[in-house]
């Protein structure tokens, strides 16, 4: 099988590592990828956004499966467009895309599907963003209708910060705060059918403890020590078949991964948020836990046979990853900076090193180009060991102004998170 991966984060790179290691795929392609990502496929330049050319490209490739990583080029329709040149493709229509694509559509179609979430409304004035703060109160939970790379999220007890970002957003969605330990759970859909992965936990916050701004993600580990028995079969029944339904049922079916961002609150699982394609940093840990080969779930899921598969196989132990950033990310990054240490950092045991923004300068170094750079990624034994490894690699690498969060499951393997239920 021939495979195109579209996109140029960590998390195109772990799903080409992955496909790369994987039998039944004879060539892995990227575009437009990046450095790293040149290591484990061929890449194509490409503009991810234009659909047209994606889908020129799959043909020219003669792809036998595409996969849309972000959600810019899912909601501009490329999987539709891919599909309409009779190749298969993973990720949602366009217009199921829509579920990731407006904050205000996903909170209907949970509304539509009795799943729980967060009580919410939708603010289109000034006045009526007023209105929702005040009916709410403190934390305030401010979120921008549309697209916004992990960014449009504002949480925060300063009623006039609350109201600025409202203000800046036009479209604005306000709900209620929700208290408890976060999870992602990445389910494979073929617009009838859900398969859970393995669930993870993210980091979104710029520093330790939680402080500063939302990130797209700085870390992430899996498996959950400290989740509830049988929470991802609960998770299944309550939030994705219900969500899978109801798209069918409105003859938008949804394919590809449903990522369910949720908050384990003391009166149970609520959804953050939904995402229509793979998590970054999450993915990462995720495919380094998977043992089943990757390329034959992802088709699968593209044509409408997950019913079909073998039940998936995981590893024993842990993975961690840690994301090292660039100055100033997540305000506007420093880029251009040479990176040095990647090949001792991959001789840590049980490591790799994943590149979100990477790119080869004139002398073949290799230059950070984005606010996440790399994605250091580890697995071992137990969830400590993973974590000793990702952060004796993170040491070996410089970046000049980088910066990384020194407590990635940490609290896990303390045992300081726990689940209040009510
Ligand atoms: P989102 O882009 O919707 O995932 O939001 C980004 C982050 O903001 C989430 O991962 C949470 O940490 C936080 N957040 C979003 N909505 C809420 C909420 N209703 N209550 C508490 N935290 C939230
Ligand atoms: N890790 C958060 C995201 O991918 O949106």
């Amino acid at each position: 099988m021939k495979v195109l991966v579209i996109g140029s984060g960590a998390r195109e790179h772990a799903l080409c590592r992955s496909l790369s290691l994987d039998s039944a795929v004879s060539a892995v392609y990227c575009a437009p990828g990046n450095a790293g990502i040149a290591q484990v496929a061929e890449l194509r330049p490409v503009d991810a956004l234009n659909a047209g050319a994606v889908a020129d490209l799959a043909q020219q490739l003669d792809a036998d499966l595409v996969v849309v990583g972000p959600e810019g080029p899912l909601v501009a329709g490329v999987a539709d467009a891919v599909r309409a040149r009779g190749i298969d493709c993973f990720g949602p229509s366009g217009t199921a895309a829509r579920l990731e694509g407006s904050k205000a559509f996903a909170k209907e179609v949970m509304a539509a599907a009795a799943v729980p979430t967060a009580r919410s409304y939708l603010c289109t004035t000034p006045e009526g963003a007023d209105h929702a703060l005040d009916a709410f109160g403190p934390p305030y939970v401010v979120k921008d209708d549309g697209l916004a790379a992990g960014k449009g999220v504002v949480v925060t007890d300063d009623l006039d910060a609350a109201r600025e970002h409202a203000a800046s957003c036009g479209r604005v969605v306000i709900e209620e705060f929700l208290d408890g330990p976060e999870v992602s759970l990445f389910v494979l859909c073929d617009g009838e059918s859900v398969l859970a992965l393995q669930p993870a936990q993210d980091f979104k916050r710029v520093g330790d403890d939680d402080a500063g701004p939302n990130t797209g993600g700085m870390g992430a580990y899996t498996p959950l020590p400290w989740a509830p028995e049988g929470l991802t079969e609960e998770l299944l029944r309550t939030v994705a078949q219900p969500t899978v339904d109801e798209m069918r049922r409105r003859g938008t079916p949804f394919s590809g991964v449903l990522y369910i961002g949720l908050a384990l609150t003391s009166r149970g699982p609520r959804v953050i948020e939904f995402n229509c394609r793979f998590g970054d940093p999450e993915t990462q840990v995720v495919l380094a836990s998977l043992a089943t080969p990757l390329a034959g779930v992802l088709h699968a899921s593209a044509t409408g046979r997950l019913a079909e598969l073998e039940p998936l196989r995981w590893r024993e132990g842990a993975a961690v990853t840690v994301v090292v950033a660039a100055e100033n990310y997540p305000g506007t990054p420093r880029t251009g900076d040479p990176i040095e240490g990647l090949a001792e950092a991959a001789k840590v045991p049980g490591t790799y090193v994943l590149h979100g923004g990477t790119r080869r300068g004139e002398d073949d170094h290799v230059l950070s180009s984005g606010g996440r750079v790399l994605s250091v990624t580890a697995t071992g034994d137990t969830l400590e060991h993973a974590r000793e490894r990702a952060y004796e690699a993170v040491g070996l690498i410089t970046l000049p102004g980088s910066h990384h969060r020194t407590d990635i499951a940490a609290k896990a393997i303390k045992g300081e998170i726990t689940v209040t239920t009510g």
